[in-house]
């Protein structure tokens, strides 16, 4: 483990929302352009040919996959909201048109946003008169900033029209610079890519869902919903909403899928079993299941990253460890101990910064608190 500060702003997107593209969708979830940069010089290979394109198989709002196309780099994003990756995949289009009359007059018109229609506050003639991916993207993202990065509504928030045009001029500011790479972001489910290759994936870089921290379908539900209206529920566009991780709602009701699925669970037993017993006794029975399929989906996503990574290609995640109460799960170690289970070479854990401040006493553990790590590995032959 390695103490690396000068990652801490690098691996937040709280600083860079002014760059071209990323300042789109405000993601608070994200990385940072920075850090996707870092991972391409720091890996790029001799002769500067990658082995295949690079991959974040939890694309968000898709830094990797934009900031590469922005680098002349190919990329893949796979993400499992269907907003999300359509949003990412607007940013490689080139021509945003002119709104049509009708929206503009529409739009002059409405002093005060409906609160019915599509979903929040958009009125349903507005939206039903656009048609072309820009014209509909820019409307989510004008809705999206109605609320704040948790998904609640803001009461100060600017009206919509107003929003509407600020985020049409800085798309058309953002799309005369340049894009030298037209990547993609898929609609998937990371931990199931039997549609890329073995082999095939010439670096990675992601970051997945954090144990107890975000709930992303509340956070994108604004413009999901709009997305939704616009495109349907057609399962070709996307895993239904219950494959997103982490299963803070369906671990609840659910009974746990560890029962059914043979994993090599028994790696990390003696933490996993440690953490358990720990959660028991302080009350918290309810997060024994959540923490166990968390690391049982990470490590089919470790696998399927093994699988598809050309050979001694790299593997950047970034991950946060939690604070369940008063019992710390160190998710960076566990996730760097279930790689090597996966046939990765662990080269580092870099300690980007707390998650915590100030420093928070664990019980028996003492002051502890949780990181915010980059686990970096290797796949070994
Ligand atoms: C921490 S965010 C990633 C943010 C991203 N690095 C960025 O810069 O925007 C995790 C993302 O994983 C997505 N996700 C959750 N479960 C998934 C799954 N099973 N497959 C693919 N994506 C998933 C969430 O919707 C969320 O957008």
């Amino acid at each position: 483990m390695i103490e690396t500060p000068h990652f801490a702003e690098m691996v937040t997107a709280k600083n860079y929302d002014r760059e071209p593209f990323h300042r789109w969708l405000y993601f608070k979830q994200g990385y940072s352009p920075p850090l996707v940069r870092a991972f391409l010089d720091e890996n790029r290979p001799r002769g500067g040919r990658w082995p295949g394109p690079i991959l974040d198989p939890f694309s968000g709002s898709g830094t990797c996959v934009i900031e590469s196309g922005r680098r002349s780099v190919p990329a893949i994003g796979i993400e499992a909201i269907p907003s999300l990756a359509f949003l990412t995949n607007c940013t490689f289009e080139r021509d945003l048109p002119p709104l049509s009359t009708l929206v503009s007059s529409v739009l002059e018109n409405e002093s005060e946003p409906k609160t019915s229609g599509v979903g929040w506050a958009v009125p349903t003639e507005i939206a039903a008169q656009l048609e072309h991916p820009l014209h509909r993207a820019a409307l989510m993202l004008a809705v999206s900033r109605q609320y704040t990065t948790a998904g609640k509504f803001n009461r100060g928030a600017k009206p919509l029209q107003s929003l509407f045009a600020d985020v049409l001029a800085t798309m058309n500011e953002d799309l005369r610079t340049p894009m030298p790479q037209a990547n993609i972001c898929r609609v998937g489910d990371a931990r199931n890519l039997s549609g890329i290759a073995d082999q095939s994936i010439g670096g990675i870089i992601t970051s997945p869902p954090y144990l107890s921290r975000h709930n992303y379908q509340q956070i994108t539900k604004p413009y999901e919903t709009m997305y939704r209206f616009w495109y349907g529920q057609d399962p070709e566009r996307g895993p239904a909403p219950s494959t997103q991780l982490p299963a803070h709602a369906r671990a609840r009701t659910a009974t746990a899928i560890s029962n059914q699925i043979p994993l090599g669970y028994n790696v990390l037993q003696p933490c996993l079993e440690e953490i358990a017993i720990s959660l028991d006794a302080t009350g918290q029975k309810i997060w024994i299941n959540i923490v166990r399929e968390y690391f049982q989906d990470m490590r089919r996503v470790l696998m399927e990253c093994r699988r598809m990574l050309a050979e001694s290609a790299r593997l950047w995640v970034v991950i946060g460890g939690a604070r369940l109460g008063d019992v710390y799960v160190p998710a960076d170690l566990m996730l760097a101990e279930l790689a090597e289970n996966c046939s990765f070479r662990v080269r580092a854990i870099r300690v980007a910064r707390d998650l915590v401040t100030p420093r928070r006493k664990f019980g028996a553990a003492g002051h502890i608190a949780p990181r915010e790590s980059i686990v970096i590995a290797e796949a070994r032959r």
